[in-house]
């Protein structure tokens, strides 16, 4: 399938008409509609309606396993919990923090990719700490992207890589990825998007390990992206949020370990999901000095950074934790093999073996094809319990494959696949 050079809208980005989504809420008489313009760009968050699905079917007393949203269940650190309980007793870190991220917080992190992939960092120019890296990604697009920026996507892709672009008022366009790992063929497809479409994209945007594919890359593909970049001269970000999150020996390369990437790209990277820390919102922003500078000022005016007795404990597993994060990829190594043993000995067909992330990226069962994967998961988690999240919710390119996440134990996984099986015989 060639790239889609889609200068308005990428055919996967479906906005809503304007004020979608309010629901039924009334306004009162003769006042205007409370959202604005951007609003209406924004369909329903699927994996919110996939959600409250889930919870009528829990109130109907259905024992539900939730493989749809990447959310960890595992635990956090012990070390790390310790930190966070002393911490909570200094008064002084109960005032605001700073909104760059502490400095210890940041010399940490500068030591956690000097160790793991040899890059050197400036704690005090090229680092920021961030309210999770969708915080960091989202307010990035604000600060560089504006009315008649474009910026390029792979897809499918991750709900933010999209959106954040958009509601910055810019047009992101989607470059479709086949099935296989990404090479010389999404590099070219890339290339012809910035040869082509004018004025020209500003920004790349990519995710490897990637969210919902799995798909991964060598540092091979990073040097061609880099290099492309300098010679189209665009900025290049990586969402480096599964770099951890590798199996069967995989290492993931960062796109900082390229020669020279950062006078061009920069890296989001997030302590939830290798650290069993969603819920704590960190992240981090690295590489290039002039877009961290961008996050840094526009986040000067949204925010006071996060809570310090978290940025404290932050440290302690970035320091601490790179036993914990192997430990963790092997339970999610175990698990895949668990989902796609079960699977395939249930009756669903040849499975794809990913090498990373916290999901897999399956095809929906031939004899199911004719329905959409929003339909399909829906009736699978209606009649058996079981919810996957439908490759169509990440742009019509994850039509007809299912995310899962392996976020259960093994022996709810097999549970899961037992009753898919019978789900499957019924057809
Ligand atoms: C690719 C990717 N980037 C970013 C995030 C969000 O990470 P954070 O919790 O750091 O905001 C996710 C979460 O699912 C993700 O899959």
């Amino acid at each position: 399938m060639p790239a889609k050079t889609v200068a308005e809208k990428p055919k996967s980005v479906k906005p809503g008409k304007p004020g979608a989504g309010a629901g039924a809420i009334a306004i009162p008489e003769g006042f205007p509609k409370p959202e604005a313009h951007r609003m209406g760009m924004l369909p329903p968050y699927l994996l919110g309606r996939i959600n409250a699905f889930n919870d009528e079917l829990r109130a109907k007393g259905v024992d539900v396993i939730d493989l749809g949203m990447g959310n960890p269940v595992d635990p956090v650190q012990p070390e790390v919990l310790d930190a966070m309980r002393e911490s909570l007793k200094d008064v002084k870190n109960h005032r605001y923090s700073q909104a760059k991220g502490i400095l210890p917080l940041k010399q940490a992190f500068a030591r956690h990719y000097e160790r793991n992939f040899g890059v050197e960092l400036d704690a005090t120019k090229e680092i920021i700490a961030t309210i999770g890296s969708k915080e960091a990604f989202s307010h990035l697009c604000l600060a560089i992207l504006g009315p008649n920026d474009a910026c390029v996507v792979p897809t499918p892709a991750f709900t933010i890589h999209m959106y954040a672009p958009i509601i910055a008022g810019a047009h992101p366009i989607g470059v479709y990825m086949d099935e296989e790992n990404p090479g010389e063929k999404l590099l070219a497809d890339i290339k012809r998007v910035f040869e082509t479409v004018r004025p020209r994209p500003k920004f790349l945007v990519l995710n490897f390990p990637h969210n919902p594919t799995a798909k991964t890359v060598n540092l091979g593909f990073y040097e061609e992206a880099v290099a492309m970049a300098r010679h189209y001269r665009f900025w290049l970000l990586n969402d480096f949020a599964y770099g951890h999150s590798c199996f069967d020996g995989y290492k993931a390369p960062s796109i900082l370990q390229v020669k020279g990437a950062k006078d061009v790209a920069v890296e989001t990277f997030t302590m939830s999901k290798p650290y069993n820390m969603a819920g704590w919102r960190v992240g981090f922003l690295a590489g290039n000095p002039h877009l961290v500078d961008c996050l840094a000022r526009i986040k000067g005016y949204f925010d006071y950074g996060i809570f310090q007795c978290i940025q404290i404990a932050a440290t302690v597993a970035l320091d601490e934790g790179d036993g914990f994060m192997k430990n963790q990829a092997l339970v999610y190594q175990k698990r895949r093999d668990a989902l796609l043993a079960g699977l395939e000995k249930n009756g669903w067909g040849r499975t794809i073996k990913n090498r990373a992330t916290m999901f897999t990226w399956q095809r929906i069962p031939e004899k199911f094809r004719g329905m959409s994967s929003v339909d399909f998961s829906f009736k699978l988690a209606e009649e058996t319990g079981v919810s996957f999240t439908p490759g169509g919710g990440f742009g019509e390119e994850g039509e007809g494959w299912l995310r899962m996440a392996l976020v259960d134990t093994e022996a709810r996984i097999a549970e899961a696949c037992k009753r898919v099986s019978g789900f499957l015989k019924k057809g």
